[in-house]
C-alpha cells in the first residue's frame, strides 16, 4: 500500500479514516477525491496528524474521464470507497440521486480500477485491493430473538438506500469473479463518533437538545441499531484492507444493541450532567415521539465473530463510554457545529423531514 485513494474522505467515516491511515501507516499518500456534497465538509479534515501525506481532489465517482485521469496521475494501488449517499430518510424522499451515486458511483469506480490496474498495467495482484464499504441494511430487519447476521445471511434490502448499497456490493463481488480484480468488502452497523452529520439519529439529538428543540423519536422508539464506534470501524477497516483475504466480505458490529429511545434518552442523561438546561429540567422532557418513517426497519444486529477470528479485531469502545465522548466532542467543538448549522441545506433538510411530520405523543 502505497498511494491510496479515499473517496468520500471529507464525510463521516471517510475523514475518522483518513486521520487513523495517516497516523498508523507512515509511508502511505492518501488522496481523498469527494464531491463536497451536502454530507462533506473540509472542516472534517482540519488538523490532520501527517498533513503533508495528504491531498484532497474534489471531484466526483461518477465521472470517467476524472477517475481514469486520477489513478494514472496518483498511481493509485489502493481504493478505499467510502463515497456515497447515507441516509435512509432521504433516500425516500428523493430515492435517484442514491442510485446514481452509489451504484452508477460504484460501477464508474471499478471500471476505472480495472483499466487501470488490470488492462493498461499488470500489476501483482497482491499489491492492489479495492476496497468497499457497506452497510448492514443489505441484510432486511431481523425479529425479536433472530440470531445476528453473519457473512452468508442473503440479502434483503427494504429501503432505496440498502438497495443502492446491496446492488454496488454486487457489482464489486462480479468484477472480482468476472476480471479478477481483488477487492475486499466491508458491511457495518451504525457508526457513531466525531464528525457526524447531525442528520443521523445521535448528533440530530445531542444538537436539537442543545437548541432546547423537540427530540424526534420515530414510531415507538423500539427500534434497534447495532451502535459501533467510528474509531472501531477504521481499525477494522485498516485490518481488512491490509490483512483481509482477497474477495472477502467482513461483518462488523459494535456488541451494543438498546432501543432508540434508550439511546436518546442516555444521551439526555449525560448532558443533564454535562450542559444542564437553564430551567434546570431534565432534557428527557424535550423527547417527542412522532410518525414512523415508511418501511422502517426493526433490528439490526451483526455477528462478527469472522472479523475476531481471523484477524482479532474486536471493538474497544462501550457505547457508554463511546456516547459520553461524543457529547464531550460535539461540546467542545462549537465552530465545526456552527459551520454545519449555518449550511442552507441542512436547514432546509430539518423542516422538510421534522416541520410537517405528525406528532404522535
Ligand atoms: P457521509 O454521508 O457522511 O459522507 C459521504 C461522503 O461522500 C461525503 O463527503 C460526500 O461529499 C461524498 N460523496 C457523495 N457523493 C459523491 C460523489 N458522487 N462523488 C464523490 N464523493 C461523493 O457518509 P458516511 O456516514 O461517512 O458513510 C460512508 C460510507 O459508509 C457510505 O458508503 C455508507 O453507505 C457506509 N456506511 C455508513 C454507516 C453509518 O452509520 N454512517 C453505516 C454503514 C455503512
Ligand atoms: P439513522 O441515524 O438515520 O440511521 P439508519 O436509519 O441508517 O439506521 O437512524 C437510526 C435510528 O433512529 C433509526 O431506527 C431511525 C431512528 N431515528 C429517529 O427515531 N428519529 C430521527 O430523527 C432519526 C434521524 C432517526
Amino acid at each position: 500500500m502505497k498511494n491510496v485513494l479515499v473517496t468520500g474522505g471529507a464525510g463521516f467515516i471517510g475523514s475518522n479514516f483518513i486521520r487513523y491511515l495517516l497516523d498508523v501507516e507512515k509511508n502511505v499518500q492518501v488522496f481523498n477525491l469527494d464531491a463536497l456534497t451536502y454530507a462533506g465538509s473540509l472542516e472534517n479534515l482540519k488538523d490532520l496528524p501527517d498533513p503533508l501525506r495528504y491531498t484532497f481532489i474534489k471531484g466526483d465517482i461518477t465521472d470517467q474521464s476524472f477517475l481514469d485521469a486520477v489513478l494514472r496521475e496518483r498511481q493509485v494501488d489502493t481504493i478505499v470507497h467510502f463515497a456515497a449517499e447515507s441516509h435512509v430518510d432521504r433516500s425516500i424522499l428523493g430515492p435517484a440521486q442514491f442510485m446514481h451515486t452509489n451504484i452508477i458511483g460504484t460501477f464508474t469506480l471499478l471500471e476505472a480500477a480495472r483499466k487501470y490496474w488490470l488492462q493498461e498495467n499488470d500489476f501483482p495482484r497482491d499489491q492492489i485491493r479495492f476496497h468497499h464499504i457497506s452497510t448492514d441494511e443489505v441484510f432486511g430487519s431481523l425479529a425479536p430473538g433472530e440470531p445476528a447476521w453473519t457473512e452468508e445471511t442473503p440479502y434483503a434490502p427494504n429501503s432505496p438506500y440498502a438497495a443502492s448499497k446491496a446492488s454496488s456490493d454486487h457489482l464489486v463481488r462480479s468484477y472480482g469473479h468476472t476480471y479478477g480484480l481483488p477487492y475486499s468488502l466491508t458491511n457495518c452497523s451504525n457508526n457513531y463518533g466525531p464528525y457526524h452529520f447531525p442528520e443521523k439519529l445521535i448528533p440530530l439529538i445531542i444538537l436539537s437538545a442543545l437548541d432546547e428543540k423537540a427530540l424526534p423519536v420515530y414510531g415507538d422508539g423500539q427500534q434497534i441499531r447495532d451502535w459501533l464506534h467510528v474509531e472501531d470501524h477504521c481499525r477494522a477497516i485498516h485490518l481488512v484492507v491490509t490483512k483481509g483475504a482477497n474477495g472477502s466480505s467482513y461483518n462488523i458490529g459494535g456488541e451494543n444493541q438498546p432501543a432508540n429511545l434508550t439511546i436518546v434518552e442516555t444521551i439526555c442523561d449525560i448532558l443533564d450532567e454535562l450542559k444542564p438546561r437553564t430551567n434546570g429540567n431534565p432534557y428527557r422532557e424535550l423527547i417527542q415521539f412522532v410518525k414512523d418513517r415508511p418501511g422502517h426497519d426493526r433490528r439490526y444486529a451483526m455477528d462478527s465473530s469472522r472479523i475476531q477470528r481471523e484477524l482479532g479485531w474486536s471493538p474497544r469502545h462501550t457505547l457508554k463510554d463511546g456516547l459520553c465522548d461524543t457529547v464531550n466532542w460535539y461540546l467542545s467543538h462549537p465552530e465545526w457545529v456552527l459551520a454545519i448549522r449555518k449550511q442552507q441545506d441542512y436547514q432546509a433538510w430539518l423542516t422538510k423531514n421534522y416541520d410537517t411530520r405528525e406528532k404522535t405523543s
